[in-house]
């Protein structure tokens, strides 16, 4: 194991300080699987990841329709070793009583072959169901060993108040708010969540920490990303990023080599979140497993907010 691990929240859910997500893994959509990367590209780079330590999977039922779930459910067992697996819960429009999300888990359990989860998530805090409902429904699955911590994504200050009361009073901790956070997208740090989770000892799982890979360096206005991320990240802005990502190469480089990648994560670590970089093939667990194993200095983390305030 290259670094000790963390406690999830104020829970007995032990991970180390980086995840690995999976929506690419069965994702056609937005993630060109079946394209760019395919089933065989999966089990290496999980095997990879388990083998440095990184035993921590995110998944969610709406994930490639429930494809990542039954793949990363394949890697697990084919592995064979103790993993720490979250997955989450889509409030669906549809999705209106509390016996909702105890179908929908089991549905997960099934896909993913496991009789527990290591941590629940409510997807998104969207209407018309109250958060606090679901909050309910979490303990109860909480309560009846189903999962062994729970969590909420997207959660504003609010909402996350509200589902922590809920579940303070029911005697189960919220473990984790997971939440987009990069040096693209440092919105939890200015809207309060980052130092709110802080304060009540709630875990912030930072998704998209490479800003979706724009913070790989490998695209530019000349080399943009294929597919839907097009739309997302035009020319204009991957020129205006590019001074960053020089300054991660730079910051790299005075520590023997890191990649762009690297730095952005590890940035993320020193900021206290989780960061659970979505990879497609061993090439990419290997290159982010280097994340870990050292870290940035406080001046090279302020050089980087200064970068990042510029865009
Ligand atoms: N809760 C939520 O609402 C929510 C939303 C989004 C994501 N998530 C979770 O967070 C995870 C990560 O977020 P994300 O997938 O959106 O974005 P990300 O981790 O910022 O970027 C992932 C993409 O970056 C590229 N990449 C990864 N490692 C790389 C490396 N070492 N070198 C070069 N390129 C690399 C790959 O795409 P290419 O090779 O195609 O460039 C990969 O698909 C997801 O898998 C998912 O589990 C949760």
């Amino acid at each position: 194991m290259i670094e000790p691990l963390i406690s999830l929240g104020q829970t007995n859910v032990a991970i180390p300080p980086m995840g690995l997500g999976t929506w690419q893994w069965g994702d056609r959509i937005f993630w060109s699987y079946g394209k760019t990367h395919s089933e065989s590209n999966l089990q290496p780079a999980f095997n990879y990841a388990l083998e440095q330590g990184i035993n921590f999977f995110d998944t969610a039922e709406v994930y490639g329709q429930g494809q990542s779930e039954r793949l990363l459910g394949k890697c697990i067992q084919a592995a064979g070793k103790p993993v720490v697996v979250a997955t989450k819960f889509f409030p669906f429009p549809w999705r209106l009583l509390r016996s909702n999300l105890r179908s929908a888990l089991r549905a997960s359990l099934g896909r993913l072959g496991l009789k527990q989860v290591d941590l629940y998530q409510i997807h998104w805090p969207f209407l018309p169901v109250p958060v606090e409902a679901w909050a309910e429904a979490l303990a109860d699955a909480c309560q009846d060993g189903l999962v062994r911590a729970v969590g909420v994504s997207n959660y504003n200050e609010k909402q996350l108040r509200r589902s922590y009361s809920v579940l303070s009073r029911r005697e189960v901790k919220l473990a984790s708010n997971q939440i987009s956070y990069s040096l693209l997208d440092r919105a939890i740090e200015k809207n309060g969540m980052l130092k709110l989770c802080q304060e009540l000892g709630v875990t912030v799982i930072a998704y998209s920490p490479l800003a979706k890979g724009m913070l790989s360096g490998k695209y530019t206005p000349e080399n943009p990303p294929p597919g839907m991320r097009n739309r997302l990240y035009n020319a204009a802005y991957l020129a205006k990023i590019q001074p960053l990502v020089r300054l991660l190469r730079e910051i790299g480089l005075a520590h023997g080599g890191k990649l762009p990648s690297q730095v952005a994560l590890n940035w993320v670590i020193c900021k206290g979140a989780v960061p659970i970089p979505g990879v497609k093939n061993i090439q990419q667990a290997q290159d982010n497993v280097n994340a870990l194993g050292w870290r940035l200095t406080p001046e090279e983390v302020t050089t980087l907010d200064q970068a990042s305030d510029e865009i």
